[in-house]
């Protein structure tokens, strides 16, 4: 891929980085997408992601939202950090002022190396009580997860993720528009950008003026507002613009 002189400036000049990465960026890594480009379906015994993975399947079957988690959970030990994740953990060292922001659940960041990630819809290996809101870390090793109980006051406990039907954990999503809003240059990658509040990200970045670049292989409803759309797999785009 040959990149514009324009985003080669950018990239050497930027004082303030901000990527926000979703699903796409860990396909290479094996994980399902939710809604193109990955190989498997998220689909769970023949329920869609946004029946199972919702508020309302908290209510009602709990038990079945952790064979869910914990399913996928178990999937996720076996993927590992895909160049994608690598070239961003470079990248933090890089830029004066760098935020990651993630849509992903998956902790590949993390695992990859990156020390701060701004995790908008939470973190497959957490959970918390749905009485008192106590967080338990979990280890990844520990599929069926643990603990399934509070241990002060005995609630029952389920994924800490944000599901279908709830809102953002306050806070997290605060600081993840405030970054947005203050880059110089905003990476858009591996979103199909029709979930909100995340797909207004990128379109804050770029109401504030900053050089938005999306990468994807496909064109997106954000593509018409990037300055740039990088069409590729992250994967193979990202080591090439800094090594
Ligand atoms: P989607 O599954 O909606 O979109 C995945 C995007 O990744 C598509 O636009 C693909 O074209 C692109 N893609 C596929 N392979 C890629 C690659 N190798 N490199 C770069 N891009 C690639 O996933 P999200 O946009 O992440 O929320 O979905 C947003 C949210 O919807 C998720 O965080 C999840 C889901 O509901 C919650 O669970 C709360």
């Amino acid at each position: 891929m040959i990149f514009s002189e324009a985003l080669k400036k950018k990239f050497s000049e930027a004082k303030s980085v901000c990527v926000l990465t979703s699903a796409g960026i860990s396909a290479e890594s094996g994980v399902p997408t939710f809604r193109g480009g990955g190989k498997n379906p998220n689909v769970w015994k023949g329920m869609p992601f946004d029946q199972i993975s919702s508020a309302r399947m908290v209510r009602e079957n709990l038990k079945e939202v952790w064979n869910w988690f914990d399913y996928r959970r178990d999937f996720l030990k076996k993927c590992q950090p895909n160049p994608a994740h690598l070239a961003l953990v470079k990248w933090e060292r890089k830029f004066e002022n760098f935020t990651l922001i993630t849509q992903n659940v998956d902790e590949l960041h993390t695992r990859a190396g990156s020390e701060n990630v701004i995790e908008i819809h939470g973190n497959i290996n957490r959970s918390r009580c749905v009485k008192c809101n106590k967080r338990f870390q979990m280890k990844a090793e520990d599929v069926p997860h643990k603990p399934e109980k509070c241990d002060d006051c005995q609630g029952e406990v389920r994924p800490d993720t944000v599901l279908f039907g709830e809102m953002l954990p306050t806070g997290t999503y605060e600081k993840a528009f405030e970054r947005s809003s203050d880059c110089d240059l905003f990476f858009v990658i591996g979103t199909s950008a029709l979930v909100y509040p995340a797909a207004m990200l990128p379109e804050t970045a770029k109401r504030e003026d900053a050089y938005v670049v999306e990468i994807n292989p496909e064109i997106t409803t954000m593509s018409s507002i990037c300055d740039e759309s990088l069409q590729g797999q992250a994967g193979k785009i990202l080591p090439l613009l800094y090594h």
